[in-house]
């Protein structure tokens, strides 16, 4: 079977399995001895969520938001909003907000004054992607999987118009931004 795209792969599939069993072991030692919600950031978390959680030994809850900024191009509308809210109630818990990528930092940056307005006692991020050309927010994650600068990357839960979300590596798009 041939690959779904032809984009030339940045990240292969063993690279990445073994950079989220780092940010695992981090975690883990971070989060000794309490119960963090993970909250993934739909839809492109998926993936890295479901990988991390089953890498972590941490006892934790999982509830998912969403933030839509995109509408469909490859660029950030740089108006995120939260469209939909977390189930589990934020108040008084350990937060680690988990995202596939930052770019600009808009989507992290609106999630955390929420995360914070629900009077969570602690949160933290980890991005895989830290993406830094276009940062508009002077803000960085926690926990990092890898750093890039820039390029529009696809696969491992990163679309391109909802497509290419299920490739098991993460690759460089030759789409214009
Ligand atoms: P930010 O608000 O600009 O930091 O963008 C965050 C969101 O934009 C991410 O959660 C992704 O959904 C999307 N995004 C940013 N860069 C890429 C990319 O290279 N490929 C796919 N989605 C991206
Ligand atoms: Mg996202």
């Amino acid at each position: 079977m041939g690959d779904q795209t032809g984009f030339p792969v940045l990240i292969d599939g063993p690279a990445i399995k073994k950079r989220v069993t780092e940010l695992a072991e981090a975690i883990d030692a971070d989060y000794e001895g309490q119960t963090p919600v993970l909250l993934g950031v739909l839809t492109g978390s998926f993936i890295f969520l479901a990988d991390l959680c089953r890498e972590m030994k941490t006892r934790c809850e999982i509830d998912f938001v969403r933030v839509d900024s995109y509408g469909g191009g490859t660029t950030s509308s740089g108006d995120p909003a939260l469209t939909l809210g977390a189930k589990l109630d934020l108040n008084g818990r350990a937060v680690l907000v988990v995202d596939e990528i930052i770019d600009t930092g808009l989507t992290l940056n609106l999630l955390l004054e929420k995360i914070k307005s629900m009077g969570a006692a602690d949160v933290k991020t980890v991005a895989l992607i830290n993406k830094r050309a276009k940062r508009e927010i002077p803000l960085e994650p926690d926990y990092t999987g890898f750093t890039v600068e820039n390029g529009f990357l696809v696969g491992y839960g990163l679309d391109s118009a909802e497509t290419m979300r299920n490739l098991p590596y993460i690759a460089i798009s030759e789409k214009k931004e």
